[in-house]
């Protein structure tokens, strides 16, 4: 049977190239031998359910425990109705039991009790009828929240002490958060006023991003299946792109070998792998559940918008920095500090935000292509001025993200500009408050240094003259342009000092220096 890079959903090893799920965790064998109740938490798409599958898969296989995962997820739409979200939950156990065990380890039919008491009463009999010990993965339980999180917390807590007769053997909650987190409702923002409602845990356990050497043996396997290489520098720039999660390395190898080189005999090179990460963040194609609405959410917003402007942030409540770091839209880096995790999730993140800018966009009339199709960037300059003085202030309101709006603004007049025939690429430069935007159009490269001067400081013409002159040797490229955003408090307005020049720089680079 032929295998295929996942990117929907757990990984099954009958169809899916993959890596070891249960060496990405650590042994748990020793928690569940001991009747522990545990955590397993990790950002969104690192292999939670692939690796607690296989465990639990394992486990039953070897004749002592029974083993299942179970999910909370359609207890979702009943945050307030405990007893809806139970009677949902239950349902879903059932044929998750039915699926995963054999016949004899199936549980009994779920015995009537109150609303608020149903979880426990199912666990209480399936435990009681189980011949062997119940070994029991909760999985999804960050989809719960407010009155029904509580509720099912507290069912749990209270059957703990019954067990392993009357409730299961071990346990385990798999989700984004550590179980610290749980008295915090959903979203980081309502805190209910009780102390961990699951306090009864022993362990909280995480799993990591793919290492390099776990990139090299995951596309190695298809290398192996098909005869298709992808070289070494290949694997090493996927690494690079996605820090290793999991889901980006199984979505840009994807791409590569059925999209963009779908003959095994065309070997992927780091090309290729470019243009497979191009693709994604043209689709915006994300894992991270409608992130564009997620991008609105304040915490959230607290949080990336000073990393994205190289601000100071304003008072980040802890719960709020820990809320966006589970997500895993940030890391925490030993040396850069807190930085967005990776810069797939960057380009991804700042694409996303200028959607609503970008679908707003007068209509502009693409002056900047020649006769023979070219794309001209003195033309472009001239559009660009043109479309900033008449345009640049009212869409600078189409965002939250205040401190960035021009340069959303910009990357959706770019965005525009490349449309059909070129590509936008966006690169953050970690907490320097630099951004760093190049334009390709046909066999036309523009790099764009984007810099903004702000109250109280000082001019960032210089720096940026010099990191634009760094960008462009790093390129190859003899020209480019400057962009900076005077946000100083009572200027004159945007018409009017909107500029542009030619100056040459200390590299002897002659470049464009657009005041905005
Ligand atoms: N062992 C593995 N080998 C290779 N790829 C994996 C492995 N485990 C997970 N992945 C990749 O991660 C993706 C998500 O896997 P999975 O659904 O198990 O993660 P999860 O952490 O449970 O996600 P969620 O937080 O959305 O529930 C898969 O579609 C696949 O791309
Ligand atoms: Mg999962």
């Amino acid at each position: 049977m032929p295998h295929w890079f996942n990117t929907t959903g757990p990984c099954r090893p009958e169809v899916h190239y993959m890596l070891s799920p249960t060496a990405r965790l650590p042994d748990l064998t020793r928690l569940i031998d001991q009747q522990q109740y545990f955590v397993v938490h990790a950002p969104r798409q690192t292999g939670k359910t692939t690796a607690m599958l296989a465990v639990a898969h394992a486990l039953t296989a070897a004749g002592r425990y029974a083993a299942v995962v179970v999910s909370a997820e359609v207890g979702a739409p009943f945050p307030d109705e405990p007893g809806a979200a139970e009677l949902a939950i239950l349902d879903s156990w059932r044929d998750d039991a039915l699926y995963q065990l054999p016949s004899d380890l199936h549980p009994p039919p779920w015995p009537t009790a109150q609303p608020g008491r149903r979880i426990g009463a199912a666990l209480r009999a399936w435990a009681a009828a189980s011949p062997r010990p119940l070994v029991f993965f909760l999985d999804e339980i960050d989809s719960l929240a407010d009155d029904t999180l509580l509720s099912v917390l507290r069912q749990l807590r209270d059957g703990y002490r019954r067990r392993p007769t009357y409730f299961p053997w071990s346990l385990a909650l798999i989700g984004l958060r550590d179980v610290r987190d749980y008295k915090i409702a959903s979203g980081g923002r309502a805190r209910l006023t009780t102390s961990s409602p699951f306090n009864i845990k022993a362990e909280s356990l995480t799993m990591d991003n793919f290492s390099a050497a776990d990139v090299a043996a995951l596309y190695a396997q298809h290398t192996i299946a098909t005869g298709q290489v992808i070289t070494a520098d290949a694997v090493a720039l996927a690494y690079a792109l996605t820090g290793g999660q999991p889901w980006l390395i199984n979505a840009l190898a994807r791409q590569a070998v059925e999209v963009l080189a779908p003959d095994p005999t065309q070997p992927i090179d780091a090309a290729i792998i470019d243009a497979a990460k191009a693709r994604l963040i043209q689709r915006q194609d994300t894992h991270l559940d409608s992130l564009a609405d997620r991008l609105e959410e304040p915490p959230i917003r607290a949080v990336l918008e000073p990393l994205l402007s190289g601000t100071v942030p304003a008072n980040v409540p802890v719960d709020d920095l820990q809320f966006v770091q589970d997500l895993g839209l940030v890391r925490l880096d030993p040396q850069a500090g807190l930085v967005i995790a990776n810069p797939i999730y960057a380009a991804i993140i700042l694409r996303s935000l200028a959607t609503t800018t970008r679908a707003f966009l007068p209509a502009i009339s693409p002056v900047w292509i020649d006769a023979q199709g070219r794309l001209n960037p003195e033309r472009l300059r001239e559009a660009f001025l043109t479309f900033w003085r008449q345009h640049g202030q009212p869409l600078l309101g189409t965002t939250a993200y205040h401190e960035i709006a021009p340069h959303l603004v910009l990357m959706a007049f770019l965005d525009r500009v490349a449309n059909g025939g070129g590509r936008v690429e966006r690169e953050l430069a970690v907490g320097r408050g630099r951004l760093d935007l190049r334009l390709e159009y046909g066999g036309v490269v523009l790099p764009i240094e984007v810099k903004v001067w702000r109250d109280g400081a000082s001019n960032p013409l210089s720096d940026g003259i010099a990191q634009l002159d760094g960008y462009l040797q790093g390129l190859g490229v003899v020209t480019g342009w400057l962009v900076i955003f005077d946000q100083r408090r009572s200027l004159v307005p945007i018409a009017e000092r909107t500029t542009a020049e030619t100056i040459i720089t200390p590299g002897g680079r002659q470049v464009t220096v657009i005041r905005a």
